[in-house]
């Protein structure tokens, strides 16, 4: 055998609307979080990309929102609108009972990890959450923002609210991932995407403290589980998060600042990402051309091929395919 090792590859929103099977089962349930929901359905969802492409790594099919449908908050997924929420202002607005209630509104959940776990044979399998900071976003903004003035206006003028609703949802989405990984989740990531709306001490109070809390508490209820933080559009605060934060893995997007790959080596955190989900709408010869750009990039850290977002939904399948064959057929030296 020879001295080399591959790069493994993963999509972040591989099941989605880009995949006609996705689409078909979709066409047949309306209702999003329902089909959450379904066991029997989800797990087939997390297992097509799978099945189309052989990729590393499974990741259930479900949404960061389940945490405030959890939590008692009206949560719907509109056709062509995305979620929505009824707004909230403050921890009154929740009619919460208990986490362990709040977890047995959403244990379906936990049916799909365990056929996933079942069927995952040496294939990686991803269970996750929002980031705190992102599913309080959603809570307060009441769905997909563009200015965000609600939560910033939130954090500024009502801090003790804020941070008391902030805590709720990070210990509840301790307890939810430990369940996902109670029942067969090897990896577990923290997809905090709206990292890159604070600054400075806000940074660190709604960012760093519940994303450390959230890693403390997982390697001390199983060591042997893999975490992966996504603080997207952190920039320089990418170096504040590494610094602080304990990750088996961190996915970058492109903000962040040259000198975190040599930070990353040094502290033996592997490199997830980091195409343009873009780049996936254009011509095949560019994908490929970008597809060697990164790992080109990433040559001299342990590197877990991703998207530095999403797949968007007109992707096209040719370009997944060839992505997928420039990372098969790349081969670093050990
Ligand atoms: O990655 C995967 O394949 C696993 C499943 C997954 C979904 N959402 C399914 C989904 C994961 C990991 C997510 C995470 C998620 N959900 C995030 C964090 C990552 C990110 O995108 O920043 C966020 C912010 C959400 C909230 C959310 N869910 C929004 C804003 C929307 C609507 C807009 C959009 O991007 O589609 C969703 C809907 C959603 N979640 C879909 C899927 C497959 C599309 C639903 C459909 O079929 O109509």
């Amino acid at each position: 055998m020879k001295n080399v090792n591959k790069v493994p590859i993963w999509f972040m929103r591989q099941a989605g609307r880009y995949l006609p099977e996705y689409m078909e089962i979709r066409s047949k349930n309306p209702d999003f979080l329902q089909l959450c929901f379904n066991p029997e359905l989800a797990s087939e969802i997390s297992l097509q990309p799978i099945k189309r492409f052989d990729l590393d790594f499974i990741i259930l099919f479900s949404d960061i929102l389940v945490i405030p449908y959890a939590l008692g908050q009206n949560v719907h997924f509109l056709k062509n609108h995305g979620p929505s929420l009824n707004c909230i202002n403050s921890k009154k607005d929740i009619n919460y009972l208990n986490f362990k209630e709040c977890l047995r509104k959403i244990s379906n959940i936990f049916e799909t990890i365990k056929i996933l776990s079942s069927k995952k044979g040496t294939k990686n399998l991803i269970g996750f959450c929002g980031g705190p900071f992102t599913v309080l976003n959603y809570m307060i903004e009441g769905g997909t923002s563009k200015t965000h003035s609600k939560i910033k206006k939130f954090v500024k003028e009502k801090k003790k609210e804020a941070l008391d609703l902030l805590m709720i949802v990070t210990e509840l989405s301790i307890e939810y991932l430990k369940m996902q990984i109670d029942n067969g989740a090897n990896y577990v990531q923290i997809f905090e995407s709206w990292a890159g709306l604070l600054e400075s001490d806000e940074y660190i109070e709604f960012i760093v403290k519940p994303n450390k809390l959230i890693s403390q508490e997982i390697k001390k209820h199983s060591k042997g589980i893999k975490i992966i933080h996504f603080p997207r559009g952190s920039r320089t605060n990418y170096k504040t998060f590494a610094e602080e934060v304990y990750c088996d893995v961190l996915s970058l997007d492109h903000s962040y600042p040259q000198e975190m790959l040599s930070l990353l080596r040094e502290k033996n955190v592997t490199v997830q990402g980091n195409l343009d989900p873009k780049e996936l709408l254009g011509g095949a010869k560019k994908v490929e051309e970008k597809t060697k750009e990164v790992l080109e990039k990433f040559k001299s850290n342990n590197h877990i091929f991703n998207l530095s977002h999403g797949i968007l939904p007109k992707t096209k399948i040719s370009n997944i395919e060839t992505v997928i064959k420039v990372v098969r057929e790349h081969e670093t030296p050990k």
